[in-house]
């Protein structure tokens, strides 16, 4: 169904190899079917359930380029519609958050209930009398599926997509050192900052599923003006550290203990809160997730929500077009958490991952430099390299072993680059949701192809 030059594209043939096609990043065709075929169809993070405390709070967000609001209803169920009135398509709901009992479009006053009903209209009689007239055909259109994991609200528009658990699997046991370390469990701070960034929106989501080897050059300066020490070499033979991925989903991370990583805030407060807390994360989440809890790491749930433990960011990139990316950035707290951590893990995300912070322009620069090379037809010939430490398998000595998880040693590595690029050529050669078989196919496509390099 695709033009045979984008289904070759499409399918990363090099990607066995760690070659990557740099059209993926550039061409407006691609970046269209992205729109179909990964916005349309995945889960996509859409809200914490702290952004929708009472009924009728609600927000306004992004899935790909349809906006949407996410609302709980009176009945207190989070509930998620297209923003878009169905009289004529008038954008419904302008501010990014408030509250409200019904939702009214400013262009002929079509009025909906919190459970997406019309309602209301202005001369409501003159539609009444007027034959064929339907108001229950005439209610928001809902997203097709919403559910929540943990405190953050996800959905997606594809009523055949899989349950958020199958789409997550053994995900969630990684998440859950970010989401589930304390019993009042997790909230969002009030606010979010978003700001517009020149380049395609897989730059950011496949460096933060990976890219531990940009955090010492790229951010050299900016750790020496904020950190207590430089970045470690994350490199080192005697490091400790891993990537693991399932589905396009992926975390990497470095173990050091007790909490030393944790002073990425420098910030005596939340190192204070964190250390008196460790035994409490180790009984709720085993040894090797309390190692994870605040530790130099960075990751990505597919197809574009990053997470960065011990900073507590969590942030969104919004595709606005094959070079134009729209950064959401939230900053995720412990809700028990006293008011001066709380504080203290704001003032730290203002000053590190934030415009107006010390290490987010160094990674945009880069970001903006990688798309400025990609507009040059020459230099787009030539395919980018994602081959470090190709096949470096290994399990985990403290995860349960039938994780639904693939597992590599040493968090200097492409093996999750290769994990989420490998879930996206699946996703984008697929007119329909992959089943099952097909995903375990393409795993041990992958697999066959690391064992034929390694010569096993
Ligand atoms: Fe919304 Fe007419 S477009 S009421
Ligand atoms: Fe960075």
């Amino acid at each position: 169904d695709l033009p045979s030059d984008l289904r070759e594209t499409l399918a990363l043939p090099g990607l066995k190899d760690g070659w990557i096609d740099r059209n993926i990043f550039h061409d407006p065709r691609i970046y269209d079917l992205e729109l179909e075929r990964i916005f349309k169809r995945c889960w996509l993070f859409l809200a914490h359930t702290s952004q929708l405390s009472d009924p009728g709070s609600y927000i306004t967000t992004l899935m790909g380029r349809d906006n949407v609001i996410v609302v709980r209803d009176q009945d207190g169920q989070i509930r998620a519609y297209l923003n878009t009135c169905p009289h004529r398509g008038n954008l419904l709901v302008r501010p990014d958050r408030g509250s409200s009992n019904s939702f009214i479009c400013p262009y002929h006053r079509w009025t909906f209930s919190l459970d997406g009903k019309l309602i209301n209209m202005h001369e409501k009689e003159a539609f009444e009398r007027s034959p064929g007239f339907d108001a229950s055909q005439l209610g928001l259109r809902p997203v097709a599926q919403v559910a929540t994991y943990k405190g953050l609200v996800f959905g997606t528009l594809d009523e055949e997509a899989p349950s958020l658990d199958e789409y997550f699997g053994g995900f969630t046991f990684l998440l859950d050192a970010l989401l589930d370390n304390d019993p009042g469990g997790t909230e969002f701070l009030p606010g979010s900052v978003r700001s517009i960034i020149h380049c395609n929106w897989k730059e950011g989501p496949l460096n933060f599923v990976c890219d531990a080897l940009h955090a010492q050059p790229t951010h050299v300066s900016g750790s020496r003006a904020m950190l207590p020490r430089q970045v470690p070499r994350l490199g080192a033979p005697d490091a400790k550290s891993y990537q693991a991925r399932v589905n396009g989903h992926g975390w990497e991370w470095s173990e050091e203990y007790p909490l030393g990583n944790a002073a990425t805030l420098n910030a005596p407060s939340v190192m204070e809160y964190l250390r008196q807390r460790q035994k409490q994360f180790e009984q709720r989440l085993g040894l090797d997730r309390a190692k994870m809890v605040a530790a130099l790491s960075s990751a990505n749930a597919f197809p574009h929500a990053s997470f960065l433990p011990g900073v507590n960011s969590i942030r969104v990139w919004q595709p606005m077009g094959p070079h134009r990316t729209l950064l959401q950035t939230f900053v995720l707290v412990n809700r028990n958490a006293p008011k001066e951590v709380k504080r203290a893990w704001r003032t730290g995300n203002q000053l590190t991952f934030n415009v107006t912070g010390t290490f987010e322009p160094d990674d945009v620069a880069n970001w903006e430099g990688v798309n400025v090379s990609h507009n040059g037809p020459a230099s787009r010939s030539h395919p980018l390299y994602g081959g470090l430490a190709m096949g470096t398998r290994t399990t985990h000595p403290g995860f349960p072993k039938d994780l639904n998880l693939e597992v590599s040693a040493g968090q200097i590595s492409d093996e999750n680059f290769r994990g989420y690029l490998q879930r996206y050529s699946e996703l984008m050669l697929s007119p329909t949701w992959p089943r099952a078989e097909n995903r375990r196919s393409a795993a041990q496509a992958h697999d066959q192809s690391s064992s034929e390099k390694e010569g096993r």
